[in-house]
């Protein structure tokens, strides 16, 4: 079977789009056509594929451009470092907060602290080839982390942290999964239009049978997805 001319087209400005930074101008249609001897319709439709897949995006007037990732991860208790590096993204964060923080009632009745008790809260964004992905707001239990809170997370994954330094081995989790509109200070964080709808995935989990860790990741919803594999009810 022969591949449509469009197709081989759409293979080799796809190699392209993969070296490209995200928001770079892709060449013309008319360019296109020129350069590879194609017609204008064969060039059009090569772009409409990409722009369908979501690997570029056309604003009207200015032409096409090439699109942010949107990153697409599996519901399992793995870190956010993991599950970038498993999907070819280099992972990143910039460290909002970090330090130790009294447990407010809520905080406490999660962690079953009394109120007012210290933990750890680690704020950070989290970014994939440089992209912004996530606003993570972790507590932590910090008594049994000793000396965490000076840990430098902008270099370093949590989980590994507490895997590998602490011992912990994570043996059940539970995840809150819920649509709302960001915040403005979030959304000018991860660089979104204000109001714009974003998914909050709330994360507890627990090692040696005590919760350990309660975060609230923010993401845009234009730039992730979930997914999971669903099996039949036996
Ligand atoms: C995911 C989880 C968070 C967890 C984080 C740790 O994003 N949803 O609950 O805190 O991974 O990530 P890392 O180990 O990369 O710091």
């Amino acid at each position: 079977m022969t591949v449509p001319k469009y197709r081989e087209l759409a293979e080799a400005i796809r190699a392209e789009i993969a070296r490209a930074p995200v928001g770079s101008p892709t060449t013309s249609e008319r360019q296109l056509a020129e350069d590879t001897g194609v017609s204008r319709m064969t060039a059009r439709r090569a772009i409409d594929e990409l722009v369908r897949e979501g690997l570029l995006t056309r604003e009207v007037g200015r032409g096409t451009f090439v699109a942010r990732p949107v990153v697409s991860v599996p519901l399992q208790l793995t870190s956010f470092t993991e599950d970038m590096l498993a999907r070819g993204y280099t992972p990143s964060s910039t460290v909002l907060h970090a330090g130790l923080v009294p447990a407010d009632e809520n905080v406490a009745s999660i962690f079953r602290l009394d109120p007012g008790a210290d933990v750890m809260l680690l704020t950070r964004l989290r970014l994939a080839d440089g992209v912004p992905i996530a606003i993570e707001r972790s507590h932590i239990r910090a008594r049994l982390f000793p000396g965490i809170e000076d840990i430098d997370f902008a270099h370093e994954s949590l989980y590994r942290v507490l895997i590998e330094d602490y011992g912990v081995r994570f043996e059940a989790g539970e995840q809150v999964i819920r649509a709302a509109i960001a915040r403005t200070a979030d959304a000018d964080t991860l660089d979104i239009a204000h109001g714009s709808p974003v998914l909050e995935l709330v994360r507890t989990s627990v090692s040696h049978g005590e919760v350990i860790e309660w975060t609230t990741s923010t993401y845009p919803g234009s730039r992730f997805e979930l997914s999971a594999r669903i099996a039949p009810v036996t």
